[in-house]
């Protein structure tokens, strides 16, 4: 006799995020969208009846991690044959029904703005059938949707701002996945942050593709903000304006933020940095390539001496600021000047850490469609090498700068390494490992710091 499971406590799922930290945000409103359908998280794929697999599909790589993942999947299904499977996020999107038709194990297929339709998705493959939901949304912000965090360390925590991304960029997939830009109510992010705060959170990472984008002018694509009287333009909330009421709010949480995109930082963002000092002394600002040539290809809208300003003014407001970047090496037509030019763009700016990749082309976008894919793999690899080895330099020569400096570090666990020791992150997003004292974990310390890695900060409390 078949049991309906509709409220039963063994509805268990197990859900696994790859990619970026919105998928795991995501994953964060998808658990808490099941929750109220009586599903209860578990660690233990084994013992699931639903399992869901929050995508990535940046680059082909990627894609494939996934794919071998579900492959894994089968001997769950020889065991379960009431399981399903569902695919979330970019993979869903961009592959759509066909991912059915590839991946014959898979149940259901949903896009990053449909998790609301999760529940009846279910009751579809319940009954039986496939199921599939990838319509893109132009509101969708999930705003209203107390996130269940998963794997928390109860310290710090991620708090989505905006979705979407509409500056094309000629290598990238995400728009074409995630749609188009829209920002999230700030009554509902500070909502958010707030009973973070209660529970005990002292830290909270602001997300979005293109964070200094974040516009609320009451809902809705970005783009229609042009369409609105001069009185609705001048009461918007810009994304320095948000920074500043998230501060004033909740001071006394750590404010963190990512990703900020060179075309799109303000001035006005610099000067909130500095003045509020529960908001970190760090910036992510992916350059992708040091030659204007390439960044004019890749369609970022700035060149490399325009992104030299910006770590120059960068570097007046909040002098001491951490700064990690996202390179691209092989992007089509790359020239070893180019390769040069990155180099030496890095050798400028000599970033605290930074995201390194080699091209890898994606279906649909404008590189894909206009531009040839003309570096080998051998070069692309190489030059990338190239780039790691030089930015292991700068990792070590921050580090060393930071060598008798104190810096306050909230701690955020026990080290890897030992078990008499903490580790946690300086404002300028550096890990540092120390001995314990009498502090917990979610305590605020000071910490003088005494050797170095290129990876880690050595310190001691005082
Ligand atoms: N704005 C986003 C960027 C997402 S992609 C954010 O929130 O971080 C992250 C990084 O992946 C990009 O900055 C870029 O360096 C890299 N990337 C994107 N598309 C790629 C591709 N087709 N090949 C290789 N790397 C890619
Ligand atoms: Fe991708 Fe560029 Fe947006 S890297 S996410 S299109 S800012």
């Amino acid at each position: 006799m078949q049991q309906n499971t509709s409220y039963s406590p063994k509805k268990k799922l197990y859900i696994q995020s790859y990619g970026c930290a919105m998928n795991f945000s995501d994953s964060e409103i998808v658990a808490s969208i099941l929750k109220k359908e009586g599903y209860v998280t578990t660690q233990n794929s084994d013992e699931a009846n639903l399992i869901l697999i929050n995508t990535c599909s940046i680059r082909e790589k990627a894609e494939q991690t996934v794919r071998k993942r579900i492959k894994d999947l089968k001997k769950n299904k020889q065991t379960n044959a009431n399981l399903i499977i569902g695919i979330l996020g970019c993979m869903a999107e961009r592959l759509k029904e066909k991912f059915l038709e590839e991946e014959k194990l898979v149940d259901l297929i949903i896009g990053p703005d449909a998790y609301r339709d999760l529940p009846t998705l279910i009751k579809e493959t319940d009954e039986g059938r496939k199921a599939v939901n990838v319509i893109l949304s132009k509101e969708e912000t999930y705003g209203d949707i107390n996130p269940v965090r998963l794997n928390s360390n109860g310290v710090s925590a991620f708090v989505s701002i905006t979705r979407g991304c509409d500056n094309m960029c000629s290598f990238c997939v995400v728009p074409f996945t995630r749609g188009r830009e829209r920002s999230r109510d700030p009554k509902s992010i500070i909502k958010e942050i707030a009973e973070l705060s209660k529970l005990g959170y002292k830290e909270v990472t602001l997300l979005g593709q293109n964070v200094d984008s974040y516009l609320w002018f009451g809902g809705g694509p970005k783009k229609d903000f042009l369409k609105l009287s001069e009185e609705k333009m001048a009461n918007a909330i810009d994304f320095a304006e948000l920074l500043e009421l998230v501060a004033k709010k909740t001071p006394n949480m750590r404010i963190r933020f990512s990703t900020s995109n060179p075309q799109d930082m303000k001035d006005s963002v610099l000067k909130t940095i500095a003045q509020y000092h529960n908001i970190c002394n760090y910036i992510h600002l992916p350059v992708q390539s040091g030659s204007s040539k390439i960044l004019e290809l890749m369609n970022r809208g700035h060149s490399r001496e325009w992104y030299l300003g910006r770590i120059e003014t960068i570097n007046k407001y909040i002098p001491e600021c951490g700064l990690s970047s996202d390179f691209i090496t092989g992007f089509c037509n790359e020239t070893e000047e180019d390769h040069q030019l990155t180099l030496s763009l890095m050798d400028v700016v000599k970033y605290n850490f930074s995201y390194m990749f080699y091209y890898s082309e994606r279906p649909n976008t404008f590189a894909e469609r206009k531009l040839i894919d003309n570096i080998p793999t051998e070069i692309k690899k190489r030059r990338l090498n190239e780039i790691i080895e030089q930015q292991q330099k700068h990792s070590l020569f921050r580090n060393q700068l930071a060598v008798d400096q104190k810096y306050e570090v909230l701690i955020e666990g026990l080290s890897k390494k030992s078990e008499d020791k903490f580790f946690g992150r300086n404002s300028q997003n550096t890990v540092v490992v120390f001995k314990k004292k009498n502090h917990n974990i979610g305590d605020f310390v000071n910490v003088r710091i005494k050797d170095c890695t290129s990876a880690t900060l050595i310190g001691e409390i005082i």
